[in-house]
């Protein structure tokens, strides 16, 4: 793997469906798994299978589905976990266990009311197990955004030396400032022995709206995988956006990190994930959002109809959306209305176009967006509309 190649890790199926009340069916799962296929992830984390008999059958499924990517399966450091996990993966081209215990202070002492080095022998003990049934295990330190750093690096340390081929660094609870979480990812790869024999992941939860930023911060100091989810759903206030982070690293190529995703596939796949779980972005979301190229103040759109690149960092294109949208209300000019005037058949002078602003504003302050068929009438009830046609 090329050492620029930031690995996306897709968790919409695990950590993105323990959103209350948005539980998918198998059928449901198989149709998302297959598109996160083709859309380029390179892991699928495809559920919990310890958790239920119906995610069981999904991780199993989606394992004999998927032709290209890895599929992952969830479990805490029980024995009994990782052996359900390895029976569900069985059937994967290329399987992986996805196992780990929390390491803060606070998960130690109130979850496991136990100990840093009980802590450290449950998680070799998990490693060494899920060895025993698939080569690729990664392992999680939940609860590392508040880690001490120095405890971290030596359980990281320890289960490298037990066969884990990948670390998770997660900021469960989303508590990291950006610069915080980059430090971490550097402490590690600069104090852990065996770091460079493997690849460090960013995981990311957005309970103060830092989780994308988090995880760009997490590769520009060295991680080389991302763990995030469709439209960002997931626990709380969700986990980092898979469309954010894959859009950052192409619109920024001076940062020299890419990944496989085919960013023209982001659009529709959001719109499946959407209706699938019946829960829908903000107009404002970030790249999938309806209003992500929409353009509705008089200013912009002047700017966009002379040039798109005016207002628009991305080409809506890129990620499969058609067009960027010249809303029309009572914020919007003359340019725009004359833009989509002329989209409807009316080619209006200039002096036309002063006579129908007016009857435009007026209607625009009553309706919050003015449509074609708005716009029809607004010009077909105009005193000019004879000359407006024969001209
Ligand atoms: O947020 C988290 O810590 C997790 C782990 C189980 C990977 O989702
Ligand atoms: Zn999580």
């Amino acid at each position: 793997m090329s050492d620029n190649k930031v690995q996306i890790f897709d968790t919409t199926l695990r950590d993105g469906e323990q959103v209350p009340g948005c539980k998918l069916n198998t059928e449901q799962k198989l149709v998302i798994a297959e598109q996160l296929d083709l859309l380029g992830v390179d892991i699928i984390e495809a559920g919990f299978p310890v958790s239920s008999p119906g995610d069981f059958k999904s991780v199993e499924a989606i394992s004999k589905l998927v032709k290209h990517a890895t599929v992952c399966g969830l479990t805490r450091s029980v024995e009994n976990d990782i052996k359900v996990a390895g029976e569900a993966l069985k059937f994967a081209k290329k399987p992986r266990i996805h196992t780990g215990i929390g390491t803060s202070d606070s998960h130690i002492k109130f979850k496991f009311k136990s100990n840093q080095e009980a802590i450290i022998e449950r998680a070799v003990k998990a490693v060494s197990y899920a060895k025993t049934f698939v080569e690729d295990v990664e392992f999680y330190a939940e609860d590392a955004g508040r880690t001490d750093n120095a405890y971290l690096a030596r359980v990281c340390e320890t289960v490298i030396k037990a066969g884990a081929t990948v670390l998770n660094i997660p900021d469960t609870t989303g508590y990291c400032l950006p610069n915080e979480y980059g430090a971490k990812i550097k402490y590690l790869k600069e104090n852990v022995k065996g770091i460079d024999n493997v690849i460090l992941s960013c995981h990311c939860h957005n309970d103060l709206g830092l989780a994308t930023a988090n995880s760009i911060e997490g590769v520009v100091n060295g991680a080389r995988q991302i763990e995030c989810t469709i439209n960002g759903i997931g626990e709380r206030a969700g986990n980092t956006a898979l469309e954010e982070v894959v859009m950052i690293l192409k619109q920024h190529p001076h940062l020299n990190l890419n990944t496989n995703i085919k960013t023209e596939m982001l659009y529709g796949i959001s719109q499946l994930v959407s209706e699938s779980m019946g829960i829908y972005s903000q107009p404002n979301k970030a790249i999938v959002g309806a209003n992500a190229f929409a353009h509705s103040s008089g200013i912009h759109q002047d700017g966009v109809i002379k040039n798109r690149e005016t207002y628009e960092i991305i080409n809506p294109k890129d990620v499969g959306v058609t067009e960027s949208a010249i809303v029309l209300t009572a914020r919007s000019g003359r340019a725009a209305l004359a833009y989509r005037a002329k989209n409807i058949g009316f080619e209006l002078t200039k002096l036309q176009l002063d006579e129908i602003y007016v009857n435009f504003l007026d209607f625009a302050d009553r309706k919050k967006v003015v449509n074609d068929s708005d716009i029809h009438q607004i010009i077909e009830k105009s005193k000019i509309y004879k000359d407006i046609i024969s001209s």
